[in-house]
């Protein structure tokens, strides 16, 4: 068994590999967080549709703790002033596997992806740093910066 285990570390290597350049990813997001993170295949909603449903979910899966308005209360504040308040998440990829691992708090990579991208987009939006209309997904989330 053990004569075998670097030809098994080869091929998940290849594979991920062919996903990253699939997927567009960097390879070592890719290979380092569990769970099926990219699949390409799973496209979020785009625009007004997208940004509607991440409030849903902000309000049913998140708003307990960081507040209906996101003003938080035994959680940090997610929306609104001092200027932008996610500002330590460089891009929107960084801040969806943030969110997506960690949150919610309680029951962490419990909602489905495009529930994660939609809420993503939404606290986006709401911190005005990108508009309504822009998609927020696997294809788009490594250019939008958020850290100005
Ligand atoms: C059970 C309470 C709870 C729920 C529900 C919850 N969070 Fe959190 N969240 C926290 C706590 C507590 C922290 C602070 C964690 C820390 O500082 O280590 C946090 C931190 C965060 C941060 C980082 C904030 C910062 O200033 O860096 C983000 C982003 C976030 N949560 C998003 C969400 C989203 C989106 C949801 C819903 C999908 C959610 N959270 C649901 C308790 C919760």
């Amino acid at each position: 068994m053990a004569v075998r285990e670097p030809w098994v570390l080869g091929r998940v290597l290849v594979l991920c590999v062919a996903v990253g350049v699939v997927a567009a990813h960097a390879i070592g997001e890719l290979c380092t967080v569990p769970g099926p993170m990219s699949s390409a295949h799973a496209a979020p909603d785009s625009g007004d549709g997208q940004v509607a449903t991440g409030q849903a979910v902000y309000l049913k899966h998140c708003a307990r703790c960081h507040g209906e308005k996101g003003e938080g209360i035994e959680a940090p504040a997610l929306i609104g002033e001092p200027a932008n308040r996610l500002q330590s998440y460089p891009t929107a990829a960084i801040l969806y596997r943030y969110v997506r691992l960690l949150m919610p708090l309680d029951a962490p990579d419990s909602l489905p992806e495009r529930d994660y991208w939609a809420v993503v987009a939404y606290l986006l939006v709401r911190n005005g740093v990108i508009q309504e209309n822009v998609p927020v997904g696997p294809e788009t989330a490594e250019k939008i910066l958020i850290k100005r």
